[in-house]
């Protein structure tokens, strides 16, 4: 291995110098869901193949025709098709499933509950009526800011029920991040908590979102669970708790008849400018996809038990904590907390516990298990474990092989998934009964999916280059707008590298790619301003926007600079206005600043003082350089600055001021 494996940053060099190659064992291709390799034959007549999918659903009334493209990008899959996705989800369990385990909740101080499916789909019931008391009907908005408790899930599902589309907004941010996303839905009803666990504190979520709600004039209702039991202030007929709304509700209520075309949900992410985008996902289309791939990716059976430790606040939680494996049926652990409390071995004890057979989790996580120590996961029996996946960020190949090591038993195969919120699902993964993987790489396109690699002008990459990744038709998933700004859709995605003129249309990722002779992507982060912590996306806009909002605050500039346990960490270049000294408080006061703005997980890792930020000549900041600066690399061209002598003088601040990013 060469060194430069040893970064997280998946450097090219470092990927592909990776000659390993893993195929799967004889005994998980005798028995994977799929294992034949003509499966991706199949996937080429892609409208074919995801139509031969979709009996995998309960419908309501059969779609007339599969895909309509006939106005790209606006894409329509199983046209006129008529469902509920909690039907498929739940419904459709209870005659010969109804007592099978949906959920074991495993709370973080180490309550537990097992929810059956009969009791999610009683529970589900009484939330939709309860919701339906407070005036949600089909169509309507609800804004959700949970932790992660049984009632998260219930309360995206008693939405679907209605037909009205949630928006989940992670606990994680901040109350200005809840009002923008409130006030740009309109929701109607919030649904929250007094308090959520995280690393034995209590986060006074309600308290936040009471702050939320001094200015979301389009909030009627605000529904709270108790979680912790601390009592919090309930406003007068608007607040109303969870279990009082539900009590006296009954445990059935028909399914609202949704099209395959009405939005499920709406779920924002951020993109390259200061305003988050609200990602459309619709019906059919979206859970077809979730649970085909939740199905062939993890290679589920009936009587496994599932993990994916992922917040359901993000897409990953919606796809794969809640729709496709509810919709296969599945049973899966739901765990609220962090994986060092109590101790750092609470997540492999949980598998032993639960004997959980496929773990989903992000190169994150498994990088910080890695600085921990096998101490931790070598105290358990792991045993159990058939399938191990990662999301969210590239994983380096160190990191891949620990993995396989220590947690898998250098037996289970991993599933390395690229997607993205737009994608909804699953796109570039191995199919692991039949496909051979590689460490670093996400390996090929699933069946039904197509991709490609192309340079600047649009035009494909032969194998063996690099250049941007893009997707080159649709799929049942993928997002059908970006809420209220259609035009921003097709902007940011499609914009980019399609030809209308000849037809074509072409999804840019934001991802930047190499191809290797094998046809095996590497993924190799975000080419756009956008940047991923943690296998969280952020923009440097919205970090420079909250920056610039302090009084003190001139002018910033923020890059994601390479960080070896969350992929990318956070650099912020600040001016100050010209009577304030930056000091060490300054610096607290501003991370804090940013964490009140979007939230703890955008605070800047490390914060420099300049009199000025590097521009050229028509005043663009010339981010790269800030980006060779946070890196300690040999500075690039900096001829066509206007300002060439402030380079040195940040390199020296930026060296001699950092701070560490605190957990
Ligand atoms: O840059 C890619 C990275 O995460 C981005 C999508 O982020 P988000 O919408 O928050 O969804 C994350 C979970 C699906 C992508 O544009 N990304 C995601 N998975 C991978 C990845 N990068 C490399 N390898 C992956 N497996």
């Amino acid at each position: 291995m060469t060194e430069a494996q040893n970064e997280p940053s998946v450097t090219i060099e470092a990927l592909m110098d990776e000659q390993r190659v893993f195929p799967p064992s004889k005994e998980f291709v005798a028995q994977a869901n799929i294992n034949a390799a003509s499966v991706y034959e199949d996937g080429k007549d892609y409208e074919t193949f995801w139509e031969n999918q979709a009996d995998s659903l309960l419908w309501r009334k059969k779609w007339t025709k599969t895909l309509d493209w006939s106005n790209p990008p606006f894409a329509k899959w199983f046209v006129d098709g008529k469902l509920n996705v909690t039907e498929s989800c739940l419904d459709r369990h209870l005659e010969n499933n109804g007592d099978k385990v949906a959920y074991y909740f495993v709370g973080e101080p180490g309550d537990e509950r097992t929810v059956t499916y009969r009791q999610l789909y009683e529970e589900v019931c009484q939330l939709a009526n309860g919701l339906a008391s407070l005036g949600v009907s089909k169509g309507d908005r609800v804004a959700i800011y949970m932790g992660m408790t049984v009632e998260l899930p219930v309360a995206l599902l008693a939405c679907a029920r209605l037909g009205a589309p949630h928006s989940v907004v992670f606990g994680g941010f901040s109350s200005d991040a809840l009002m923008d996303r409130i006030n740009d839905a309109e929701a109607k009803v919030l649904i929250t908590c007094d308090e959520s666990w995280r690393n034995g504190n209590k986060i006074a979520l309600k308290s936040y979102a009471d702050s939320a709600l001094e200015k979301t004039p389009s909030i009627e209702h605000v529904v709270v669970v108790k979680r912790t039991g601390t009592a919090v202030p309930m406003i007068q007929g608007r607040d109303i708790y969870y279990h009082e709304l539900i009590k006296d509700q009954p445990k059935e209520r028909p399914a609202t008849e949704t099209d395959s075309e009405d939005t499920l949900f709406i779920l924002y992410t951020s993109g390259t400018t200061g305003k988050p985008k609200g990602i459309v996902h619709t019906t059919g289309g979206y859970l077809l996809g979730a649970s085909f791939t939740h199905k062939n990716v993890f290679d589920i059976k009936d009587d496994d038990v599932y993990w994916c430790t992922a917040d359901i606040g993000w897409v990953t939680g919606h796809s794969y904590i809640v729709y496709g494996p509810l919709a296969n049926g599945t049973t899966s652990v739901l765990y609220e907390g962090v994986p060092n409390y109590p101790d750092k071995d609470r997540y492999w004890a949980i598998i032993e516990k639960y004997k959980v057979n496929q773990l989903y989790t992000a190169p994150t996580s498994i990088r910080t298990f890695m600085k921990w120590g096998t101490e931790f996961p070598e105290r358990h029996d792991m045993s159990s474990l058939r399938l191990i996946g990662t999301v969210g960020e590239p994983i380096n190949p160190e990191a891949w092989i620990w993995y396989n090591k220590y947690i898998g038993g250098g037996r289970a195969p991993i599933v390395d998934t690229w997607w993205q919120t737009e994608t909804g699902h699953i796109m570039i993964s191995p199919l692991p009964g039949v496909t051979t993987t590689k460490p670093g790489s996400a390996t090929v396109p699933l069946p039904g999916i197509g991709a490609d690699i192309v340079d600047e002008e649009g035009n494909p990459v032969p194998w063996g280059g690099g250049g941007y990744l893009v997707l080159t038709h649709p799929w049942p998933g993928m997002l059908r707008t970006i809420f209220k700004d259609p035009q921003r859709f097709v902007d940011t995605y499609w914009g980019r590298f399609s030809k209308p003129e000849e037809n074509r249309w072409v999804y840019f990722a934001g991802d930047g790619a190499k191809r290797d002779v094998d046809g095996y992507y590497w993924l190799l982060g975000r080419v756009d301003d956008v940047m991923n912590v943690s296998g969280h996306r952020i923009s440097t806009l919205e970090v420079e926007s909250a920056l610039v909002d302090h009084q003190d605050v001139a002018e910033a500039a923020v890059v994601g600079r390479n960080d070896p346990i969350t992929g990318q960490a956070i650099a912020a270049f600040v001016t100050l206005k010209g009577h304030v000294q930056g000091n060490e408080q300054l610096i607290a006061e501003l991370r804090e600043h940013v964490a009140a703005k979007i939230g703890k997980i955008a605070r800047p890792a490390s914060i420099v003082f300049t009199d000025e930020l590097p521009k050229t000549r028509s005043g663009k900041i010339m981010r790269r350089l800030l980006r060779d600066i946070s890196e300690q690399r040999q500075l690039g061209d900096v001829t066509t600055l206007a300002n060439a002598d402030v380079v040195n003088d940040i390199a020296a601040r930026a060296a001699a001021m950092q701070t560490s990013q605190e957990d």
